[in-house]
């Protein structure tokens, strides 16, 4: 949708049945025209990452990897939100926080203002999404205008380098700062301090567990799109396929889970009869 709005034309690619990129696919959308790859990184659940670079580098397109329900996720010890020429995180998503998001500039050639870039000192992988948020946020508090840059050096040897854009209301138009979401609030930011991260990834992580046995269990109208859980994996939801989505919701009801669609595809749009029968079980853990 903010490609769209900045006049940006978007050509969609297929997915197989869980959700990875098919590239034979992708590549037959490539003209001379085409200047990046745009994968999501669905529910928390990383895509071939690897493979994608590879796929970016041997086209000339810019990888950007939307990790917005993958904040805290992990491929090994390397954070998700660290793989694309440009990633995207969403705050509120994993963590139970009203608003907040990241734009992280991980290809510094990218950034156009050199100066802007703030060194971070290194941090352990594993709080380097926390990290990054924190950084970000802060910036935000101190209400840049635009935008601000903020380098994170991982434990790995990568320098990452975070934009961090201030969704501002009513701005310019064009502006990628201006869409629809509130900027991060101070109740926000207070809450971000508070929140513990390493008992959100456990916790999440043990709620699809049990959800996901517990629809293997008792629900048969409804598949789950993944079975696996990876190491370092946190889930944003446990997503599933109904076979009849009214009898799901029903059988959900009836195990305790109020359950909601994912229909966030223009009807009619490539891809949305599947999304239509996508419905996910939330996994939401306070943090207390
Ligand atoms: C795949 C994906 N990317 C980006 C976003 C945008 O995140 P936010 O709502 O925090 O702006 C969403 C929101 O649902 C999403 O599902």
């Amino acid at each position: 949708m903010p490609l769209l709005r900045l006049g940006v034309e978007a050509r969609f690619y297929e997915l197989d049945q869980s959700l990875g990129v098919i590239l034979h696919s992708a590549k037959s959308l490539i003209d001379e025209r085409t200047k990046a790859l745009l994968a999501v990184n669905y529910f928390g659940f990383p895509q071939d990452l690897s493979k994608l670079r590879s796929f970016c580098d041997e086209n000339n397109l810019y990888f950007v990897e939307d990790s917005a329900h993958g904040l805290l996720s992990c491929v090994g010890s390397r954070p998700l939100g660290t793989f694309g020429d440009i990633s995207i995180l969403s705050i509120r998503k994993t963590l139970p926080l009203p608003n907040g998001a990241a734009l992280i500039v991980n290809n510094t050639s990218l950034l156009e203002r050199k100066s802007e870039v703030v060194e971070l000192p290194t941090t352990a992988p594993t709080n380097l999404a926390q990290f990054a948020l924190r950084n970000g946020i802060r910036a935000i508090e101190r209400r840049t205008s635009i935008r601000l840059a903020a380098s994170l050096k991982g434990a790995l040897g990568h320098t990452h380098y975070g934009l961090v854009a201030e969704p501002a209301s009513g701005g310019a138009s064009g502006d990628v700062t201006t869409f629809d979401n509130p900027p991060l609030s101070r109740f926000a930011m207070y809450l971000l301090h508070r929140v513990d991260v390493e008992k959100i990834r456990g916790e999440r992580r043990r709620a699809f567990m049990f959800w996901r046995d517990e629809v293997a269990r008792s629900i048969d109208s409804a598949k789950p799109i993944f079975t696996d859980l990876p190491d370092g994996v946190v889930p944003f939801a446990l997503p599933l396929v109904a076979r009849d989505y009214r009898k799901l919701q029903r059988d959900l009801y009836n195990i305790g889970v109020e359950c909601r669609d994912y229909t966030t595809v223009p009807a009619g749009s490539p891809g949305w009869e599947y999304a239509e029968r996508v419905v996910l079980v939330p996994l939401h853990y306070l943090g207390r």
